[in-house]
């Protein structure tokens, strides 16, 4: 094992640094300092004095396949710590090892394999299409409100069984929770009649507990009224026997639809924003130069919708060449494996027709690897695809205007106008 002299580490987890976009040249400076650096961080909400920051492909890789030496369970797959109380009472699929972790995935991964998917293609591409029709008959406007967001939540909200017409306030609740992991909360800790601890309560945001209550009422509803959806396959699984805690189905339920609608928003997003500044680049999707699932992967690597995950390391151990001790933080760091020079030629030109494109920003692979990455690689296909057949290109008219967080690149608003060729 190298003994590494200790580098004056880039910051790269203040929230409102990411205002600009991801900062690059720090993690560039990062990749290129051998083994794995330790990276000093303290909040309010963090003990630990720093994490582990994992920057390059292989390493990201190493540590997505190795559940057992890099826990989910142990700690938390946020930057900051929770109390022992909060992590339990905020675990879900996704803080969660084997066993745990296998059980719960059983219940849902059926309904998300590529087959399962392609069921909803006729849907999302009338949703698309509709969308689409009203973005151009006005004019175009912000893209994120028009496009971006209302098509991953339309889809997923079908898929679980819940009423489209309820959408826009589902939204509004999964924006708050991305609230939730920057400097800042708009809400009152009561909103939403909450009267849970903030600390208890995923993304330490009281839209949780809205979420929880919506999903608890759907959860009665489909116990007297089972549908084909996923509220119904959960309370059957239930009622079968599988055990699923109460606690377990509402995170389950707020993950889906989190997951299931902020990170497709923000990979539309910088898609669209990508277009805009390369239009030849969509030139080559309608002149068939390139195909929709080699665009669909660059746009993924280009955007790297969730910055990182963490684990946590369960034995003294060794990444890279550098010892990581038991208990220590280990942060995957997706948005810089995305641009890796070692594994992508030119990482930093968006070139559709990229291939391969071992793109990370469904993680690095091993069994927490993203649930609806077929789900999200449909509705990229979909929507730009209906574009490109339209023939039509995108000027942005607003500049985007991102949301202060170092766990999601998310774009709150960004203007768009359709361009006719
Ligand atoms: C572009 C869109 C998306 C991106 C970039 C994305 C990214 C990710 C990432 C990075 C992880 C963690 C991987 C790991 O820890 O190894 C993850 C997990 C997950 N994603 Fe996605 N996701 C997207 C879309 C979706 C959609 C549409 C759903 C809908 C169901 C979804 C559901 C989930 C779930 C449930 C997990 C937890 C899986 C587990 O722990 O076993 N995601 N996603």
């Amino acid at each position: 094992m190298t003994t590494l002299e200790p580098i004056a580490t880039p910051d790269v987890t203040t929230p409102s640094l990411y205002l600009d976009g991801i900062p690059h040249e720090r993690f560039a400076e990062l990749r290129a300092t051998p083994g794995v650096v330790w990276h000093p961080y303290e909040d309010s909400r963090s003990t630990s004095g720093g994490f582990w920051a994992v920057t390059r492909h292989e390493d990201v890789k190493t540590v997505s396949k190795s559940a057992d030496r890099f826990s989910s369970a142990v700690g938390h797959t946020n930057l900051w710590d929770l109390e022992a109380d909060a992590l339990e009472a905020r675990r879900g699929l996704i803080d969660t090892d084997h066993p745990d972790h296998t059980r719960l995935r059983r219940l849902v991964a059926g309904a998300f394999t590529p087959k399962a998917i392609r069921t909803w293609q006729e849907l999302t591409r009338t949703i698309a299409r509709e969308l689409l029709d009203e973005f151009k008959a006005a004019g175009g406007g912000d893209w994120v409100e028009m496009v971006a967001a209302p098509l991953p939540i339309r889809v997923i909200l079908t898929i679980l069984g819940v009423p489209v017409e309820d959408a826009d306030y589902l939204v509004e609740l999964s924006n708050y929770l991305v609230e939730g992991t920057g400097d800042e909360q708009s809400l009152a800790p009561d909103a939403f009649g909450n009267t849970t601890e903030l600390r208890l309560l995923p993304f330490g945001s009281p839209a949780s507990h809205a979420l929880f209550e919506y999903g608890m009422k759907l959860r009665e509803l489909r116990r007297d009224d089972p549908r084909e959806d996923i509220v119904t396959a959960l309370v059957q699984a239930e009622a079968a026997g599988e055990k699923l805690a109460l606690d377990e189905f509402k995170n389950m339920f707020q993950l889906l639809v989190f997951a299931g609608n902020e990170t497709t928003r923000t990979a539309i997003t910088h898609g669209a924003m990508a277009f805009a500044e390369h239009p030849d680049q969509l030139r080559r999707v309608v002149d068939q130069d390139a195909k929709l699932n080699t665009m669909s992967e660059e746009i993924l690597r280009w955007s790297s919708p969730v910055l990182h995950m963490r684990r946590t390391a369960t034995e003294d151990t060794e990444l890279a060449g550098t010892a990581i001790a038991k208990g220590d933080k280990v942060v995957m760091w997706y948005a810089s494996a995305n641009r890796d020079e070692r594994v992508f030629d030119n990482p930093f030109t968006f070139d559709v027709g990229r291939s391969p494109n071992p793109q990370f920003s469904f993680g690095g692979g091993g069994p927490h690897f993203c649930l609806g990455a077929w789900l999200a690689r449909l509705e990229l296909d979909e929507l730009f695809g209906e574009m490109a057949e339209r023939n039509m290109g995108l000027r942005m008219t607003e500049a985007p205007v991102r949301a202060p967080s170092n766990f999601v690149h998310g774009v709150l608003s960004v203007g768009m106008e359709p361009v006719h060729r």
